[in-house]
């Protein structure tokens, strides 16, 4: 067993627990646990010592204790930030910019707004737990401003832009194209009130470029809801802006609601175990779905995911997002497409095509794309010296494919774990059959290799 590590140091455990100024700490803790100056002096020392994960629960006791007290939340946040728990620290963060605002303007106020609770935009921790809690809350609060929210009706793209992914663009179509243009059909079937569809998968394969095609398909009644556009420092806004967004969309009904990355939005409520102002978004988020307060009818929901497995269960069971569409790396005749949209309008020359896409196998749509860029960008330089157009070429083409890799390795790595420990339901069959045959494949040849 290592003793000590390359430096001829003690490895921190050792460290910690012969470190004198540690144990009397820890003791004059066991005497008064209350002592908020004494626990302090314990989280410095622990962060000296490059033992931050150990100041977490003292940091939790701190806030306990002292949470009006603003040098103890400064140091809880540098703690979180130590462990690279980034959600509290910077949900911590808000709190306390709220309360440095309250605090300035009670300075000012007179006696009886003082003594008025706190709502809205000014509340303050402790942080409401639960949607209902906050709904409590808004009752007396200011109402909220009309969120705006992207709309990509001007999308250009249309679904035949799209190389390959021909089942998924059936799906598309079939959940919501045909009941947005048959909506007696829809009505009939009581289609409209089915839920949302999730689009998981590599990055760049194409989940937030498809979305952009159905925008395209549809034209008006599109909306992209960014993460901005959601979350707000201020707590409980957050919550107010997502309800607000809902509230929009039934009012344009019929209308599709795409939630990009819902992966951050949605987080699995166990990981936000310090973060309660996420967790109160995860709330919403489900109470939205639901249309627990209106109905959806005529609310198509669209969302994207690189981390399925970070999105907590409950979004996708029945009636939230419970039809999932795996998005992946792009097979040949999806990869000739891709070259050739990306190729079309641009200068190009007998460009071996079969031969760049048998050298492409495991690239995703965008390192595709970024390829093709460079060849381009190559081409350019090369015509402003020349003084006259050169068109893209196999051998532009073959240079810029070997400055870049693929980029789907680390994804499918990643996934290859949640494949085998965490499949239990059957949720990630369809990766797990193209993982295998992934396996069974030899490496790209490489082109002209
Ligand atoms: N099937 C495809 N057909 C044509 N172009 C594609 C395709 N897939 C990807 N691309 C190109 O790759 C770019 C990136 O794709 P996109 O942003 O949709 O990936 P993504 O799956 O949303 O990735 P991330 O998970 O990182 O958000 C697109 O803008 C497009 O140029
Ligand atoms: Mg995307």
């Amino acid at each position: 067993m290592r003793k000590f590590n390359s430096v001829g140091v003690p490895p921190i455990e050792s460290r910690m627990t012969t470190d004198g100024v540690i144990r009397a700490l820890e003791a004059a803790l066991r005497a008064s646990p209350d002592d908020l100056e004494v626990r302090s002096h314990l989280i410095e020392r622990l962060l000296t010592l490059d033992a931050a994960d150990d100041a977490v629960p003292h940091a939790h006791l701190l806030l306990e204790h002292g949470a009006d007290d603003d040098a103890a939340l400064e140091l809880a946040i540098r703690v979180f930030r130590a462990v690279g728990d980034d959600a509290t620290a910077a949900a911590l963060d808000a709190g306390r910019r709220a309360q440095e605002r309250s605090s300035e303007e009670s300075d000012t106020e007179p006696e009886e707004r003082r003594a008025m609770p706190v709502t809205g935009d000014d509340a303050i921790l402790p942080v409401p737990d639960t949607a209902d809690e906050l709904l409590s809350k808004w009752d007396s609060s200011t109402p909220p401003e009309e969120v705006t929210f992207g709309e990509l009706a001007a999308s250009e793209v249309t679904l035949d832009d799209i190389g390959g992914l021909d089942e998924v663009k059936r799906q598309l179509e079939r959940s919501f194209l045909a009941p947005l243009r048959n909506p007696e059909m829809a009505a009939a079937f009581r289609k409209s009130a089915s839920g949302g569809l999730l689009l998981w998968g590599p990055p760049g394969c194409g989940k937030t470029f498809l979305a952009r095609a159905t925008a395209g398909e549809m034209g008006a009644n599109f909306y992209n809801v960014g993460l901005a556009d959601i979350l707000d420092m201020w707590i409980g806004a957050s919550e107010r802006n997502l309800a607000a967004v809902f509230e929009a969309a039934r009012r344009n009904a019929p209308c599709v609601l795409f939630f990009d990355e819902i992966d951050a939005l949605g987080q699995k409520r166990s990981h936000l175990k310090h973060a309660a102002a996420l967790r109160g978004v995860v709330n919403q988020l489900l109470s939205e779905l639901d249309g627990v307060a209106d109905d959806n009818d005529g609310i198509f929901v669209l969302a994207a995911t690189n981390h399925p497995w970070d999105v907590d269960e409950a979004l996708l069971r029945p009636g939230r997002f419970d039809r999932r569409l795996l998005v992946l790396p792009p097979d040949a005749p999806a990869r000739r497409a891709i070259l050739d949209f990306h190729l079309r309008d641009r200068p190009a020359d007998g460009v071996d095509l079969a031969g760049l896409v048998a050298a492409t196998e495991g690239y995703s749509g965008a390192d595709l794309a970024f390829v093709v860029e460079s060849a381009v960008e190559q081409c350019l330089d090369e015509s402003l010296d020349a003084g006259t157009v050169v068109s893209v070429t196999t051998a532009h083409l073959e240079q810029a494919l070997a400055s870049v890799p693929s980029t789907v390795g680390p994804w499918l790595e990643t996934a290859r774990n949640h494949v085998t420990y965490s499949n239990r339901s059957g949720e990630y069959d369809e990766l797990e059959q193209y993982l295998r045959a992934q396996g069974g494949r030899k490496r790209p040849p490489g082109f002209r290799s």
